[in-house]
């Protein structure tokens, strides 16, 4: 076999396994698994919006605001949120996966961050404080949650009055979810749309706890 039907099959193998991931997934909620961490770490070239840099840039952050990495799974965000808010603010890492959450702590220790507190969360079940954020992040979740409606509701409440939740999506993710459902199921939670970026298949929308 030469090497480029080896590529080729490759490729048509990791198609299929996504196929089916997809399909599975709209059966049955499936978080990420935290081995599969390394791949979620990877800031995708082919999707601006979802970029660690685009997003954080996009949060209108400030130092010594308090932030939530909702379904932070290995990162890939907490660590420059935290830069963004500087010491006097804070960054809640929280995943439902302990073995995601303590790839967190290892990546805020070796950058010398000290203020990420990582925690153990199933969005949804109404864990969170309320009216405690200036902002929160929800990248690549939504979609694995069981009950997205409530999630969002949950999310609604623990931001402050006048915070931001972003929500990111790409539709290589096998868990994505359409814009025109996420924007309807955060209408019917309070949110006012704040800004959108990016198209139908690879987004960022920013939205609002109105005051
Ligand atoms: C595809 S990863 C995305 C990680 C990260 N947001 C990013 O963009 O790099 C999805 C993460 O959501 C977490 N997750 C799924 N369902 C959850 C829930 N109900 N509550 C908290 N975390 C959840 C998974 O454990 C996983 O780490």
């Amino acid at each position: 076999m030469t090497a480029a039907t080896t590529l080729a099959w490759l490729i048509a193998l990791f198609i299929a396994i996504s196929l089916l991931w997809r399909l599975f997934s709209q059966r049955q909620a499936l978080p990420c698994p935290s081995w599969l961490g390394w791949m979620v770490e990877l800031d995708n070239p082919f999707a601006r919006t979802h970029r660690a840099d685009f997003i954080v840039r996009q949060m209108l952050l400030a130092p010594g605001m308090t932030v939530l990495d909702a379904g932070c799974g290995p990162g890939r965000l907490s660590v420059p949120l935290a830069k963004a808010v500087g010491p006097a603010g804070s960054v809640v890492a929280a995943d439902l996966q302990a073995g995601m959450l303590t790839r967190v702590r290892a990546k805020a220790q070796h950058a010398g961050i000290d203020n990420i507190d990582t925690r153990i969360v199933a969005l949804g079940q109404g864990a969170l404080e309320t009216n405690r954020y200036d902002r929160v992040v929800m990248a690549a979740v939504l979609g694995e949650i069981p009950d997205a409606r409530a999630a969002l509701t949950e999310l609604f409440g623990c931001l402050k009055p006048g915070g931001l939740l972003a929500i990111a999506e790409l539709i290589f993710d096998p868990h994505f979810q359409r814009c025109g459902k996420v924007r309807a199921l955060a209408e019917a939670a309070g949110f006012r749309e704040h800004a959108h970026f990016g198209n139908a298949v690879a987004y960022l929308m920013l939205l609002e706890r109105p005051d």
